[in-house]
């Protein structure tokens, strides 16, 4: 018999739907101990909470968050709202006893984080942030291959998140859907919310990053404020560019931006050693290209591998279709909340953990904290 995790969930924008989707799928194609069961949605709006769970299952809503943490059915909390609500709603869940599955990034900054990690490590409740593109099975692919020490010694690392829908002028800030824009609830610009996830997959890939050198830009310096009516100052980074040094002695060649016109959401990332290349692109998410210099020299060149063979040998894929069928962008959160699952049934829990995170947000105030003060800056140890 499996055993029900009640899910209470807050937030029901694009994460919300995204993370919803991933806990019906788990069951049908994962066999895992736990089975997520929707308990309970919260939105601060009646009417559209009920609506939500009458499209997606939830058996209850609740419109203050503080409620939800607090009730009893509840196994785990997902955070799925806007960044300046992480930590509070985090630190609360966990006092309450409650896992904890978080959006990313995992906080405002590394001290709000560390006071997060503190939480769930004092209450010893399981928890995971969304990281989600480390379970895309290229990805994961291109992480077993790394690690099967296929590449040789590592030269370098780059990736860019490249997107452009915020370059009009006339686009506020704040509010439903545009909260991205406003300091006061994103934290930071594309670095927090696109460059979080190339420094995710990076160290997951490469390892620690030591020093980092960066340059940002608000290109739009003043917008409408949605909830305040008045044109304000923007405070967030439009486009943020850094280098940095791995510890293992590679180089590290970071970029990302809303005004790349032309561009949705390109995230792309290459590792290049002695051995072997490795690059992956977000709009072609389940192929991964592969050179290798052992390769015989008259056949010698980049592999375009199809990532979907239902075999052992592509991550995730023997739970899927036949060989040759693409999953998307939406399974990489079903494999999350599977190996969440898995973590809990075996007692291994799945990364990232909060702790975890935090050396994504210690790197990405190491990077603000470069662009501010034009130098070089060392990343603190998590
Ligand atoms: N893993 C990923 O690839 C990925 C992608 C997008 C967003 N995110 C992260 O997910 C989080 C949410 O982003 P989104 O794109 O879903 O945003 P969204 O704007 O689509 O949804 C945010 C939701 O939070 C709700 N909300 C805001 N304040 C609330 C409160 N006090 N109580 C209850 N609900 C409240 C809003 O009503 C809305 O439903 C952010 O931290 C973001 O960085 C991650």
């Amino acid at each position: 018999m499996a055993k029900p995790l009640n899910i209470g969930m807050i937030g029901y924008g694009f994460m919300g739907r995204a993370h919803s989707n991933a806990y019906v799928q788990v069951p049908h194609f994962f066999d895992t101990k736990h089975t997520p069961v929707l308990k309970a949605i919260c939105a601060r709006d009646e009417a559209k909470a009920k609506a939500f769970a009458a499209q997606w299952g939830y058996e209850s809503i609740e419109t203050d968050w503080r409620k939800l943490v607090a009730r009893k059915d509840i196994d785990a909390i997902d955070i799925c709202v806007p960044n300046n609500l992480h930590a509070e709603i985090a630190i609360e869940a966990a006092k309450n006893g409650k896992m904890i599955l978080c959006e990313k990034p995992l906080a405002m900054n590394a001290a709000e984080g560390r006071k997060m990690v503190d939480a769930v490590e004092k209450a010893k409740v399981a928890n995971t942030v969304w990281y989600n593109y480390r379970r895309i099975p290229a990805v994961s692919l291109a992480k077993r291959l790394v690690d099967e020490g296929r590449l040789g010694k590592i030269f370098h690392y780059r990736a860019k998140f490249l997107q452009d829908w915020t370059i009009k002028a006339d686009l506020p800030q704040g509010g439903q859907g545009l909260w991205r824009l406003d300091i006061a609830a994103a934290g930071a610009g594309v670095s927090g919310d696109l460059l979080a996830h190339c420094i995710d997959t990076a160290i997951w890939l490469n390892g620690r990053m030591d020093t980092v050198c960066c340059m940002t830009e608000t290109f739009v310096k003043e917008r409408m404020h949605n909830l305040t009516g008045k044109v304000e100052k923007v405070g967030i980074d439009d486009a943020c560019i850094f280098f940095g040094k791995f510890a293992n002695g590679s180089l590290a060649n970071f970029e990302s931006t809303r005004y790349a016109r032309g561009h949705k959401a390109l995230y792309t990332f290459e590792i290049n050693g002695e051995n072997m290349s490795l690059a992956w692109d977000l709009h072609d998410l389940h192929r991964l290209q592969v050179f290798d210099y052992r390769d015989e020299g008259k056949i010698r060149g980049w592999k375009s591998v199809h990532v979907t063979d239902n075999s052992p040998d592509h991550p995730y894929m023997d739970k899927w279709w036949v060989p040759g069928l693409a999953i998307g962008y939406d399974a990489s959160f079903t494999h999350q909340v599977a190996d969440f699952l898995t973590g809990l049934d075996t007692g291994k829990p799945a990364s990232p953990t909060f702790r975890d995170a935090l050396e994504t947000q210690l790197i990405l105030d190491a990077i603000l904290d470069s662009a501010k003060s034009k130098k070089w800056v060392e990343v603190p140890k998590a």
